[in-house]
């Protein structure tokens, strides 16, 4: 049975991490815009946009964003989007665990979700760029690829001297891709 858009599956399959927690995962609402907000301001790692940018997505682009929902309050959150030029891939702009549910396996399963959720669509790849030295964020993509049993490659993509200001670069990483099928 085809679930509705705007639902997760909360079963745990082969692909997911093991959680002791209730964890519920489902489209965001603009209402959780606050939230995301205020996760990617407390993560301290994130570049944190406007509150204006988390509502927004939070309406235009909930098909393709997640978000984990413990007691009630939203605890972490991936925002994606379909690439205009390549529409069978999901390109993860953002992902963050608030610190209080970090290690559970939290947001691997958000991605996981994420791509079951668009499999059907025809998203087949994932896309995300992370800063060199951001390990957590390497280490969650790497296993979200082995669980899934797909490759995962690095290429360069935006050097430092691509932004205005003071920024580290961002290092493309692909999941999924067909030619890099193990
Ligand atoms: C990165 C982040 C989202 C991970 O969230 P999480 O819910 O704790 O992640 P999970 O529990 O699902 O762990 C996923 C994998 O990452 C690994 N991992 C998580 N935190 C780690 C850390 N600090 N150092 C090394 N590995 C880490 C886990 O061991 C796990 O590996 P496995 O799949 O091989 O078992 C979280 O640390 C965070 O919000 N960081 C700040 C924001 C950020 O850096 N976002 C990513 C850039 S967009």
């Amino acid at each position: 049975m085809r679930l509705p858009e705007h639902e997760v599956p909360r079963q745990k399959t082969s692909t997911e991490a093991p959680s002791a927690d209730a964890v519920e995962f489902r489209a965001p609402r603009v209402p959780d815009g606050i939230r995301l907000w205020e996760i990617a301001r407390d993560s301290a790692v994130l570049d944190l946009n406007s509150s204006y940018a988390y509502v927004l997505w939070c309406r235009d682009f909930a098909r393709t964003s997640i978000v984990a929902v413990v007691d009630g309050r939203v605890h972490g959150f991936v925002t994606g989007y379909r690439r205009q030029d390549r529409p069978d891939t999901l390109m993860v702009w953002q992902v963050a665990t608030d610190e209080s549910q970090r290690g559970k396996g939290v947001a691997g399963r958000m991605l996981s979700g994420l791509l079951d959720r668009l499999a059907p669509e025809g998203v087949t790849r994932l896309e995300t760029t992370i800063s060199p030295d951001n390990t957590a964020s390497q280490a969650l993509f790497t296993g979200v690829a082995r669980r899934r049993g797909v490759g995962i490659r690095r290429e360069d993509l935006f050097p430092a001297d691509a932004f205005p200001d003071s920024h580290e670069p961002e290092d493309l990483y692909i999941i999924g891709d067909p030619a890099d099928a193990p």
